[in-house]
């Protein structure tokens, strides 16, 4: 029976160029190895299959070449493309499970690591140069070591100046307060005749005009119905929208978005950045109906003054806009 000798017998026989040991020659292979016998009982079987499959594939890469010679016509040619890959395909599978050696086979290796007395003399000389280095290098080492801790101190800076001043109350109160009147984005009062039934404006509480009041204090004066009707949006608000005028927080209870659509046709606010819905008809206190918004946008409560002008009876029942830390979900009035 013939013998092989596998390629890295010469190199792994004696070693390496500096001189780490090895594990000596490697064994010659034999194709009488089990290992190198092909897994299939009857090989000559399997070998007559695989040309069958094969010749099938080809058989099929010939027949599309021929329908595109003649003109082609994309079906048949999938069709015979198809069988040509299919069989080709399952010809060589067939052929790398059942003809070719399946091992498993082991390549021998000399030790990777140095020999103990190397490993010795490399740890000895790490020690040795280690502590050359910090007996020469101790003030360089000092310096580094403060300026390490004042880097630290020193990025600590942005850090502690960005959280800023505490917010305190800020964050639950608004600019309204019982009596206010309501104005427009000019400043000009808002009179029980102004919006006509459907119409929707943009008010503040009159005396803020800084852009950081306005931002907090904007809110959305709906008329959604006609004079002398009272819309009661929760048992608990009955007076808190005459002449059918209702007010909401504009600032959206997700992300602070200026809830500034009004659909009248569903009596619907909707927030633009992320589409949530608030429902405002009779019963329905701005609940979110649709979108992220987490609560409903919080209502101001209204009367009209004996002079014909729109003012709001306090605050709002609750902290307007998207949710913090320290907030409650507490109502004033409810
Ligand atoms: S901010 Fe209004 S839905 Fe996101």
């Amino acid at each position: 029976m013939t013998e092989v000798t596998t390629s890295h017998t010469a190199a792994g026989g004696s070693g390496d160029a500096n001189g780490h040991g090895g594990a000596g020659p490697l064994p010659l292979a034999s194709f009488d190895d089990p290992h190198l016998q092909p897994l299939a009982k009857h090989p000559k079987r399997a070998e007559a299959t695989v040309a069958v499959l094969l010749v099938i594939g080809l058989l099929g890469f010939a027949a599309y070449g021929a329908v595109y010679w003649v003109g082609g016509q994309p079906q048949v040619e999938g069709i015979t493309m198809g069988i040509g890959l299919f069989f080709f395909g399952f010809g060589l599978s067939a052929w790398g499970k059942y003809l070719l050696p399946q091992g498993p086979f082991v390549e021998q290796r000399h030790e990777l690591s140095s020999p103990p007395a190397a490993r010795a003399a490399m740890a000895a000389a790490v020690t040795e140069r280690g502590g050359m280095v910090l007996r020469r290098r101790s003030v360089l080492g000092g310096i580094l070591g403060a300026g390490g801790a004042v880097m630290g101190v020193v990025l600590a800076f942005p850090l502690l100046r960005s959280l800023g001043p505490v917010p305190k109350q800020s964050l639950d109160t608004t600019n309204w307060k019982k009596g206010s009147y309501l104005v427009d984005s000019l400043g000009r009062r808002v009179h029980v005749a102004d919006l006509a039934v459907g119409g929707a404006l943009t008010v503040f509480p009159e005396g803020y005009t800084s852009d950081e009041d306005m931002a907090v204090d904007q809110t959305m004066l709906l008329r959604i119905a006609g004079p002398d009707v009272s819309i009661v949006t929760a048992p608990h608000r009955k007076t808190w929208g005459p002449d059918g005028y209702l007010a909401f927080s504009k600032v959206c209870t997700h992300a602070g978005c200026p809830v500034g659509l009004y659909q009248h046709q569903t009596l619907q606010l909707v927030c633009p950045c992320h589409q949530s819905m608030f429902d405002v008809g009779q019963g329905r206190p701005a609940l979110p109906v649709f979108g992220p918004a987490p609560r409903p946008l919080p209502q101001l409560p209204l009367y009209v003054d004996s002079a014909g002008f729109l003012r709001s009876q306090a605050s709002y029942d609750q902290p307007i806009g998207p949710g913090f830390w320290e907030r409650t979900t507490r109502a004033h009035y409810s």
